[in-house]
């Protein structure tokens, strides 16, 4: 984290000298701003990962400013600060994707740092996925995992189950490369979802599931900004949309949902179903299957359901099926 630069800005000199203060002991550099045109100045010439604008001063106001920012430097990850009064402002500027977070004043220190830390690993993310070799883009997304421990794996094995049905259908070798890297970073819109609601033990309440049904359209933020294909970009943004129409973000259904998202979501579910997690135990293959087929025409698209059995039935030993056969075996039948 010790390259990455946060810049601050407010016009409040007591105000950026104690945020100033929170991050002493990090190596991160600070840079502080009074006001908006002294923010453009080190924007145009400092590598800034993140930056915190309060919205309230004289002259150009935050909101203004991060929307400029966006423009010039699309990169840069931009949270803004305001008065409860102002909260409407925070929440639009969110729905449109101008800001990445924003932070209610008077702040909680935590709180404050969290954001600012997940800000930072937000423009890692997007600087990686620029890179876009395959050793990174792994090595990305199993840092995401690490959030989550009950989901160690699981992209790998996503993957597996994916490929297998794009064998079925003999998709051309490039289209099978981009369901692998999407498989892989089906979730990594959860780096924007707060570690207390990923980890919970218990159900989520109404308002914690409607942070987890942002992870698409964050991640697909994220991959668009990297200028990720598009075959990635649909699998982030649509795999949990349902056949029906039942799902998230959109509610699509049938075959509006690109036939890339309705395969990594039977993957996804598939896996979800034949592992551990927090609240239940793995099920079998056989069981796992049985519970796929249930939900066939509800939740996934019947002919992808069809794929994916026969699909299971062929798999080989290659690489990309040990991980899948590893896991199948520990949980019993198949
Ligand atoms: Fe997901
Ligand atoms: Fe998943």
């Amino acid at each position: 984290m010790n390259d990455d630069v946060v810049l601050l800005v407010d016009d409040e000199k007591s105000i950026l000298n104690s945020i100033e203060r929170l991050f002493d002991e990090t190596g991160l550099r600070i840079l502080k701003a009074a006001n908006a045109d002294e923010a453009m100045e080190f924007v145009r010439k400092e590598n800034i990962s993140v930056l915190v604008s309060d919205n309230l001063m004289p002259g150009m106001k935050g909101i203004d400013l991060l929307s400029k920012v966006r423009v010039i430097s699309p990169d840069i990850v931009r949270i803004l600060m305001t008065a409860y009064a102002d909260l409407t402002t925070a929440v639009d500027a969110i729905n449109k994707g101008e800001v990445f977070r924003f932070i209610v004043k008077p702040w909680d220190d935590d709180d404050l740092i969290e954001t600012i830390k997940e800000g930072i690993k937000r423009y890692q993310i997007v600087r990686t996925l620029k890179r876009a070799d395959e050793a990174t883009l792994l090595s990305l997304a199993r840092t995401i995992e690490l959030k989550d421990k009950y989901t160690r794996g699981h992209c790998d094995r996503v993957a597996g189950y994916a490929l297998l049905m794009a064998d079925e259908l003999n998709l051309p070798e490039e289209t099978k490369r981009d369901i692998r890297y999407g498989s892989w970073l089906h979730d990594c819109g959860k780096i924007g979802i707060p570690e207390s609601i990923l980890n919970k033990n218990g159900p989520l309440d109404e308002e914690e599931f409607e942070v987890i049904k942002k992870h698409p359209l964050w991640g697909a933020d994220v991959a668009r900004q990297a200028q990720l294909s598009e075959v990635i970009i649909n699998i982030i943004l649509h795999h949990h949309e349902r056949y029906d129409g039942k799902g998230y973000p959109f509610g699509i259904k049938g075959t509006d949902i690109p036939i890339e998202a309705r395969i990594v979501a039977v993957a996804d579910c598939f896996d979800a179903i034949t592992t551990d997690r927090s609240y239940r135990k793995a099920a079998s293959g056989g069981k796992g299957l049985e519970i796929i087929l249930s939900m066939k025409e509800r939740n996934f698209a019947p002919e992808i359901v069809e794929l994916f059995i026969s699909g299971l039935k062929s798999i080989s030993c290659s690489k990309d099926t040990q991980c899948i056969k590893d896991n199948l075996n520990e949980h019993g039948d198949n």
